[in-house]
C-alpha cells in the first residue's frame, strides 16, 4: 500500500473536482483532460451504474441537469446515455461532450493521476456497483493509482473485500448529518482517509486524524481565502473545481508542518 499515490504525492494533495469543472463540464473527458494540462496530481469523480451495468461517470441521479433530457441514470442503457449532450448546457463551446465511462477515463488517465473515485449508488446501496468497479480496476491494473470515497459505508465495505490492498476514504456530510461519519463508529470501517466539508475542519479534527494515521481530504473549496486556511491548518488534501487557483495558494500558504522543518 506504500507505493499507492495517495501516500506518495506531496501534500496538500490537489484534487480536481469532477475534473476542471470550472472551466469544462464537470465529470467529463474534457474537463480530466484539462486537470492534466493545469497540472492537477489528481482528480475525483463520481461513478453509477447504467441499466444495463455499466459504469458510467455522473454526479446526479437525474440526467435533466446536465443534459436537458429528463431521465433518470439508472434506468437508462449506456447507448441511451450515450446520444445525450453533457457539454452544451456548460457552454456551447462544449456541444457534444458525452458521458464517459470509467473505463473511458482510466483509457485517458491511466496511471498519471491519482484518481479518486466516488461510489454515488446511494440510491440503490446495494448494487453491483462496487463490484464492476474492481473488475475494470483490475482490468487496468491501477491498483496504486485510484483510491475510493463515499457517504456509503457499504459500497466501501464492499469494494474492500474485492480489492483489499486499494485504500477507502469516508465522505462526511456537512454539519449534524456528517457527525456519525466524524465518530469513532465511522471508524469500523477502517478507512484510510476521512473526507469532511471544509466547514467542519479543525485543528482538533485534524490533530485526532493524524494520530490515528488517517489522511483529511476535504472537500470542496474554490475561493483563495478558505483554501490558504485550511493549507495553514494542515489538510492533506483538497477538493476544488478551480485547481489553477488552489496550485496559486499553495504557493503563498506555508502548512504549519513544512514551518518546522
Ligand atoms: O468527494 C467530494 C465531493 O465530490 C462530495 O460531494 O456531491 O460533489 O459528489 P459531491
Ligand atoms: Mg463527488
Amino acid at each position: 500500500m506504500n507505493q499507492h499515490k495517495l501516500f506518495e504525492l506531496k501534500r496538500p494533495i490537489i484534487f480536481a473536482h469532477r475534473g476542471s469543472s470550472a472551466y469544462a463540464p464537470e465529470n467529463t473527458l474534457a474537463a480530466f483532460e484539462l486537470a492534466l494540462k493545469q497540472n492537477a496530481p489528481a482528480i475525483e469523480l463520481d461513478i453509477t451504474l447504467t441499466k444495463d451495468q455499466k459504469v458510467v461517470v455522473f454526479h446526479d441521479t437525474s440526467t435533466e441537469r446536465i443534459t436537458g433530457y429528463k431521465g433518470i441514470i439508472n434506468q437508462m442503457t449506456l447507448s441511451e446515455i450515450k446520444k445525450l449532450d453533457a457539454g452544451s448546457s456548460f457552454d456551447v463551446s462544449f456541444q457534444g461532450e458525452k458521458i464517459p465511462t470509467l473505463e473511458e477515463v482510466f483509457e485517458l488517465v491511466r496511471d498519471r493521476l491519482l484518481i479518486n473515485i466516488e461510489l454515488k449508488n446511494y440510491a440503490t446501496p446495494s448494487d453491483d456497483l462496487p463490484k464492476q468497479t474492481a473488475i475494470l480496476v483490475e482490468k487496468w491494473k491501477l491498483h496504486t493509482s485510484v483510491f475510493f470515497s463515499s457517504f456509503n459505508p457499504l459500497a466501501l465495505f464492499k469494494i474492500k473485500r474485492y480489492l483489499p490492498e486499494v485504500p477507502i476514504a469516508l465522505l462526511a456530510l456537512d454539519g449534524k448529518l456528517g457527525w456519525l461519519a466524524r465518530s469513532r463508529l465511522g471508524e469500523l470501517l477502517r478507512y484510510q482517509a476521512i473526507h469532511p466539508a471544509y466547514s467542519d475542519v479543525s485543528q482538533r479534527l485534524l490533530q485526532y486524524h493524524h494520530q490515528k494515521g488517517h489522511l483529511v481530504n476535504v472537500y470542496t473549496v474554490n475561493d483563495a481565502k478558505t483554501m490558504r486556511s485550511l493549507f495553514d491548518l494542515g489538510v492533506d488534501g483538497l477538493f476544488t473545481d478551480n485547481p489553477i487557483l488552489a496550485l496559486e495558494q499553495l504557493n503563498v500558504s506555508v502548512s504549519p508542518r513544512e514551518k518546522q522543518s
